[in-house]
């Protein structure tokens, strides 16, 4: 297989689904439920809206200037100062690089940590584009099943290593299950982490995805995968906490005692010139600089989640349980998740098949409304379970 074909591959079931999203919205207009792509159509918090406001109505000529690669000094210390409570390390803000949401610090981070032939294990499902970036930049991808409740599999991992893997990709908490690690697991991958990495003669690197660190619905706290292993690089993403994907602000971060830290923090840096990527905007590196000390109110999301977890396991679905994001992640009635998904937009309701996420026989559902409209969207679903058994065929 080439690289091309590999890339063509992983793109073509998000294409494909592209247009069932749009065949679907052309047939149905405003009467479709989209619960696919994660696009809220209500706020759940609208701080973003007001800061935005306050700064626009303060802004100098010298707000909307260029920033160096990494981001402003100001604005990586804020972050960085944030940081340093949650996962209880002493971050510097040369640590933390600004970046045009998470997945360019996915890429700034895979393109700086790893070189071909490295591969790298990602644990699935997973956010579906990992494979695709893996592959774009010449590294293989070893994708390692998650256990029946998606929980980590650690023997899953220890078998898929080879002596060519030099890393392991995971989202904490886990996307686009909602299912949070707790910190036995996290202990657990951290040792095994360590074991593998001292019979290869060199770290093995976590990529540790908290992308939806802020979206815990349950308010249970965050067991960081950095807290546990030093050698991690942790993403996040502002857009996805508050609202605001399109406005593409995130960061990536480094431990402070990974290895070769110095000369780490000089290369992401470079990577963020080198890739194209440079920092965010400088109006929404003030944005996140305002909104870094908060968190957005996730009352509405606690109930939203509540209702459609009870509704679905009421009409027979098998529901992953799981403490955070806006998703829900089930099982299909067959194993023939995009099947399935296209049934339910013949009737006008798009979710997506677990396929996209590199694993077979389950739906996601983007809780991208509330009401009536999610209620239509659920009836629909409870139809499409007439049997009530949530079983695999
Ligand atoms: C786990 C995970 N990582 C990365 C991303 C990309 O985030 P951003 O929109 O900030 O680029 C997403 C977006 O949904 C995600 O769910």
């Amino acid at each position: 297989m080439t690289r091309e074909s590999t890339i063509r591959d992983l793109a073509a079931p998000l294409q494909a689904f592209g247009q069932l999203h749009a065949d679907t919205l052309r047939q149905f207009g405003s009467r479709a439920v989209d619960l696919s792509y994660p696009n809220p159509r209500f706020h759940l918090d609208d701080r973003p809206y007001r800061v935005l406001a306050e700064l626009a109505s303060r802004a100098t000529v010298d707000d909307l200037r260029y920033s160096p690669f990494g981001g402003f000094t100001t604005a990586r210390r804020r972050v960085a100062g944030v940081l340093a409570e949650q996962h209880v390390l002493p971050y510097s803000y040369r640590d933390v690089i600004l970046t045009p949401g998470a997945t360019a610090a996915l890429n700034v981070a895979l393109t700086t940590l790893f070189t071909p032939p490295d591969q790298v294990m990602v644990v699935t499902p997973c956010w579906m584009d990992y494979p695709l970036y893996l592959a774009n930049l010449g590294l293989g991808s070893q994708l390692v099943a998650s256990t029946r409740d998606k929980h980590v599999d650690l023997d899953a991992i220890e078998q898929a290593w080879t002596p060519h893997t030099a890393g392991l990709i995971i989202s904490q908490p886990a996307s686009p299950t909602g299912v949070c690690y707790d910190a036995d697991e996290v202990t657990g991958l951290a040792a095994l982490l360590t074991r593998l990495g001292h019979a290869h003669g060199r770290p093995l690197m976590l990529i540790n995805d908290e992308t939806h660190r802020d979206h815990i619905w349950t308010g249970e706290d965050l067991a960081s995968p950095a807290h546990a292993y030093r050698h991690t690089a942790s993403v996040y993403s502002y857009g996805k906490a508050w609202q605001m994907q399109g406005q593409h602000t995130g960061y990536l971060a480094i431990h402070p005692d990974i290895a070769d830290r110095d000369t780490l923090r000089e290369q992401l840096v470079s990577a963020m010139r080198v890739t194209g990527y440079c920092a965010p905007t400088a109006l929404t590196q003030q944005l996140l600089t305002e909104l870094s000390p908060f968190t957005p109110d996730l009352g509405p999301l606690a109930d939203l989640q509540h209702h459609t977890r009870h509704r679905l396991r009421e009409s027979g679905y098998d529901v992953i349980d799981a403490a955070a994001t806006h998703f829900v992640y089930g099982r299909v009635p067959s194993a023939d998740d995009v099947g399935y998904v296209e049934r339910a937009a013949q009737q006008g309701v798009l979710i997506m098949p677990s396929r996209l996420f590199h694993e077979p026989g389950y739906f996601r559902i983007a809780l991208n409304t509330r009401g009536p409209a999610l209620d239509r969207a659920l009836d629909v679903l409870a139809d499409l379970n007439t049997d009530g058994t949530g079983d695999h065929a």
